[in-house]
């Protein structure tokens, strides 16, 4: 099969935000507790109790942004039952995953310190369910004040004087749901009321994050939007937010590491609607808020699997495989070529959960085949997204309910002084792909590296046994032509003259 990419080098769609390869680790299952934290007294080698192993894998992938403490858990999380000296903190039962109990010793100076470690923002997510405003209010402070105020100087009594400088703040997570129930209308209502206090204490930018709907609601967003900016009644209030942030979970098709070549595609086409959404949602946004001052944010995205056999069911602790990776190469693709659209996404999640980058067993740690595609696609943090048009067949794959298509080939391209970053997908399960790269705007190219991503079994996966099952390797610069292996992601980086 022969396909082709052209590439307009001299045009730009918009710069990427670093934060479209941001993470999310919530209180749940094993992501905190054990998969980062594992406490200063541990026999894993740790710092202030953070995992190094997980620590040194992670800054690899150069993660610009982590959300926390959740997900469904935020909004019941009390932050002051998270400072002070551990052995004071209150034991809490988190009623959201599994029952289990939360010795709170994981509390805002520790996720500050893992951000520091390994070199993200902190996105923090406030508790508007069962909260209150001035218990969020009162975190800010907390976190962000530099002045004389009770709750700065207990912050420097808990053993950080300066400030955390917190720039990334959620308003309640899923409020349609877990978050509250809440109808778009009253959710709308309480951002109005709850945003009026949230001040920044003196950080700028400080971006305010509104829960946005559950995948494809344009209902939700409309409704949402309406009420803050005054459509309904009353005075705008659309600048008391700066992101707004949908969730989109594709699910799975089979389990996590057994499914037949229609189910390998069928769970990439569900992935690849994230594109459709993400342009639905910003277009229902763009009527109010057509300068785009309000972000776009993704901060739940994902593979959602059955558990792996044997685990408490409300840990989701799940295997990744190849198939997992192009999920996630063709998701931030798709962000990357919509880099005018969105500003943040948030893949779920970091350690041990969901479609996480890292699983941990003990002592022992194994990168998965996604933690490999964050890696490979570092190099479009901060570039230039610029058009990238492809030519592609479509397969076509059968699913219960009737036949469905996807591209044979996806893609992006980003470009920085110093080079060209191309990245293609190949979904096909058996067949190579012949490329044809057409890079106009630019008068010499070379090609200096390209890394490749694939396995020969679409059900491969690491393992503690076998970790290194699956990862990428350098192909052969000097060929002629660019020949994509069967179910693979590569990463073509071009010098430009
Ligand atoms: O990521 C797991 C859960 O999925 C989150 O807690 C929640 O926000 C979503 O439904």
């Amino acid at each position: 099969m022969k396909q082709s990419v052209v590439i307009e080098a001299d045009q730009k769609i918009a710069r990427i935000n670093p934060n479209i390869y941001g993470h999310f680790a919530e209180h749940l299952g094993h992501c905190v507790y054990e998969g980062i934290w594992v406490g200063n007294d541990s026999a894993i080698e740790n710092r202030n109790g953070i995992r190094c192993d997980v620590v040194d894998a992670l800054r690899r992938i150069k993660p610009p942004v982590v959300r926390w403490p959740g997900g469904c858990f935020a909004d019941d999380y009390h932050w002051q039952d998270g400072i002070g000296r551990r052995e004071n903190r209150p034991e809490r039962i988190n009623v959201h995953w599994g029952g289990v109990i939360d010795n709170n010793h994981f509390g805002t100076h520790e996720f500050m310190d893992f951000c520091a470690q390994i070199g993200a923002e902190p996105y923090v997510c406030g508790n508007m369910g069962s909260g209150s405003v001035r218990e969020m209010r009162d975190w800010i402070e907390y976190m962000n004040c530099a002045d004389n105020s009770t709750l700065a100087r207990l912050r420097g009594k808990n053993g950080h004087p300066e400030p955390f400088s917190v720039k990334y703040f959620g308003i309640g997570n899923e409020n349609w749901g877990c978050g509250g129930s809440m109808s778009p209308d009253y959710y709308a209502h309480e951002v109005r009321r709850y945003s009026t206090f949230l001040y920044s204490f003196g950080v700028q930018p400080f971006h305010r994050i509104a829960c946005g709907p559950s995948g494809d609601d344009p209902s939700w967003t409309r409704r949402f939007f309406e009420v803050l900016s005054g459509y309904a009644g009353g005075f705008s209030r659309l600048s008391s937010i700066q992101g707004f942030a949908l969730h989109y979970y594709c699910g799975t098709a089979g389990t996590a590491t057994e499914y037949t070549d229609d189910q390998w595609y069928e769970l990439l086409a569900k992935a690849m609607k994230i594109e459709s959404i993400l342009v639905r949602h910003r277009a229902i946004m763009d009527g109010f808020d057509p300068e785009r001052k309000i972000g776009l944010v993704i901060d739940e995205w994902g593979t959602w699997h059955p558990v792996i056999e044997g685990t408490n069911p409300r840990f989701l602790r799940q295997q990744n495989t190849i198939r997992d990776a192009l999920v996630a190469a063709l998701s931030l693709d798709i962000f990357n070529r919509n880099a005018d659209k969105v500003v943040m996404t948030n893949i779920a999640q970091t350690v041990n959960v969901l479609q996480a980058m890292i699983l941990t067993r003990g002592s022992d740690i194994l990168l998965t085949p996604t933690y490999h595609v964050y890696e490979m696609y570092a190099a479009h943090q901060g570039a230039d997204s610029v058009p990238c048009r492809v030519k592609t067949d479509r397969i076509t794959f059968e699913t219960i309910t009737g036949k469905s298509s996807l591209p044979t080939l996806a893609g992006s391209c980003s470009r920085t002084d110093d080079g060209i970053t191309l990245s293609l997908v190949n979904t096909h399960v058996s067949e190579p792909v012949e490329v044809s790269v057409d890079l106009r705007g630019v008068s010499k190219t070379e090609l200096r590296s390209w890394r490749v991503l694939a396995s020969d079994d679409i059900h491969d996966h690491n393992t503690f046994e076998e970790p290194e099952n699956v990862k990428p390797v350098d192909e052969d610069i000097t060929s002629s032509t660019i020949e994509l292996q069967p179910a693979s992601v590569s990463v073509l980086i071009y010098s430009v003259d």
